[in-house]
C-alpha cells in the first residue's frame, strides 16, 4: 500500500458537528507549537480563560478547557461531583442523557431517571416531582440542547428547581454554546461542559468546563479521591490555575488550543448576542425552505434548537442513499438520526461558522436536486 500525506475533501458540514473551521481557526493551528510551559503559552491559556468566561456568561475562575473531546468534559463534571452513594437526578429525552446515568453509575452513585420523549424538551413539572420524591439527591443533570433530538430545555428553570431543593447543577452545554442563549452565572447553573467542534467551530478535541463557588466546594469537601486521575480537578487546577504558577500535570494540546482560542476571539467579535441572532435567522431561513420541500420537523415550533434541525425523512426515501448522494455529489454532510431516531431522521446543523445563509440555501438546492 502506497502511503502519501493525507489531503482531505473539502466538505460543508452540515450535520451534528464537527463544524466548518474557518481559514483563519485553521491557520491559527498550524503556528509554531510552543512548549507548553513556555510564558507565551501561559498567557495565551490566560486569554483563552477570559475568553470562555464571556462566551459562557460567567466570572467563574474555575473555567477552562479540558485537553479531550465533550465526553471528557462531562466526564470531568461527574467524576468530581458525584461521589459513591451520591443521589443524582437525571432528566433524560434524547442519547446523551443516558450517557450521564452510565458516568453516575461508574462514579459509584444512584442515578434516578426522569425520562421524557425524544424531541421533547425536558419537564420540569416531571423534575419537580422526582425532587419531591428524593429528598436526599444532591444533584441534578441535564442536556440543555439535546443533539441527538434537536430539543431545547428551559435550562434556567430546571437549575431553579435544583436549587429550591438543595441540589447542584450538572449542565451539558455542547450544542448550545454559542448558539443559542446560555448565561451561566444568571441562571445558576454549577458545573457546565461544552465541546469545541459545534457552535464554537474549533477543531473537535477540546472540551470547555466552568464550575462556580458551590461545585468547587463540593469537589474540595470530597471524603473520595476522585476515581480518575486525569480528570481530578485538584490536580488539573495545577497546571490552569489562577495563581500565576503552573505545574506540569499533561501535555496540553497546544495548537488545538490555539485553534480554540481564535474561534472564541471570532465569538467575542461578533459578539455572542448577535451570534444567538444568525443561529436563529438562518433556522428560520431554512425552516422556510424545508416547508417547501414537503419536509417536517421532528421538534414542534416553541422546543427547536435553531443549530440542530433534527427533520423527519419523507416516506419512502431512501435515507443512507440521499446522505450518500449528497456527500459524494455536493460534498455536504447532514447527520444520520441517532438511537431510537436512527433512520427515521435527519439532522441538519447550523452551527458556527457554518450557520449563514450561503449554506442554507445550497444544503436546500442540494437537497432539492436530489429528492428529486
Ligand atoms: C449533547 C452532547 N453531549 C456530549 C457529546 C459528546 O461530545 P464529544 O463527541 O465531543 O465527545 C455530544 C457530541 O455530539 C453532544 O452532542
Amino acid at each position: 500500500m502506497e502511503i502519501t500525506s493525507f489531503n482531505p475533501t473539502r466538505r460543508t458540514l452540515m450535520g451534528p458537528g464537527p463544524s466548518d473551521v474557518s481559514e483563519r481557526v485553521l491557520s491559527a493551528m498550524s503556528r509554531p507549537t510552543l512548549g507548553h510551559l513556555d510564558p507565551e503559552f501561559i498567557q495565551m491559556m490566560d486569554e483563552l480563560k477570559v475568553l470562555l468566561q464571556y462566551t459562557f456568561q460567567t466570572e467563574n475562575p474555575l473555567t477552562f478547557a479540558v485537553s479531550a473531546p465533550g465526553s471528557a468534559g462531562m466526564e470531568c463534571c461527574f467524576a468530581n461531583l458525584v461521589e459513591p452513594g451520591d443521589k443524582v437526578i437525571i432528566c433524560q429525552n434524547g442519547v446523551f442523557g443516558g450517557r450521564m446515568k452510565e458516568n453516575v453509575q461508574r462514579c459509584g452513585g444512584v442515578a434516578v431517571m426522569v425520562e421524557d420523549d425524544w424531541g421533547r424538551a425536558v419537564d420540569a413539572q416531571k423534575l419537580q416531582d422526582a425532587l419531591t420524591e428524593h429528598p436526599d439527591a444532591c444533584l441534578v443533570a441535564f442536556v440543555h440542547a439535546e443533539t441527538s433530538t434537536g430539543a431545547q430545555s428551559d435550562a434556567k428553570t430546571l437549575v431553579e428547581l435544583a436549587h429550591q431543593h438543595d441540589c447542584l447543577t450538572i449542565v451539558d452545554a455542547v450544542t448550545s454554546l454559542a448558539g443559542t442563549p446560555l448565561k451561566v452565572d444568571e441562571w445558576g447553573i454549577d458545573a457546565i461542559y461544552s465541546g469545541s467542534q459545534k457552535c464554537l467551530s474549533a477543531p473537535p478535541g477540546l472540551s470547555p468546563v466552568s464550575f462556580n463557588d458551590r461545585a468547587a466546594e463540593k469537589i474540595r469537601k470530597r471524603t473520595t479521591p476522585v476515581q480518575s486521575w486525569f480528570l481530578d480537578l485538584n490536580l488539573v487546577m495545577g497546571y490552569w490555575g489562577g495563581d500565576g504558577k503552573r505545574a506540569y500535570h499533561h501535555t496540553a494540546p497546544v495548537n488545538g488550543l490555539y485553534a480554540l482560542h481564535e474561534a472564541l476571539l471570532v465569538v467575542r467579535e461578533e459578539g455572542l448576542e448577535n451570534a444567538w441572532d444568525r443561529h436563529y435567522r438562518n433556522h428560520l431561513l431554512l425552516r422556510e425552505g424545508l416547508q417547501g420541500l414537503g419536509i417536517d420537523f421532528v421538534v414542534d415550533e416553541a422546543d427547536r434548537l435553531p443549530q440542530l434541525n433534527a427533520v423527519t425523512i419523507p416516506a419512502g426515501v431512501n435515507d443512507a442513499e440521499v446522505r450518500g448522494r449528497l456527500l459524494n455529489e455536493f460534498n455536504l454532510e447532514i447527520g444520520a438520526g441517532l438511537g431510537a431516531l436512527a433512520g427515521k431522521v435527519w439532522r441538519i446543523g447550523l452551527m458556527g461558522h457554518a450557520s449563514s445563509t450561503q449554506n442554507v440555501e445550497f444544503c436546500l438546492r442540494a437537497l432539492g436536486e436530489v429528492l428529486d
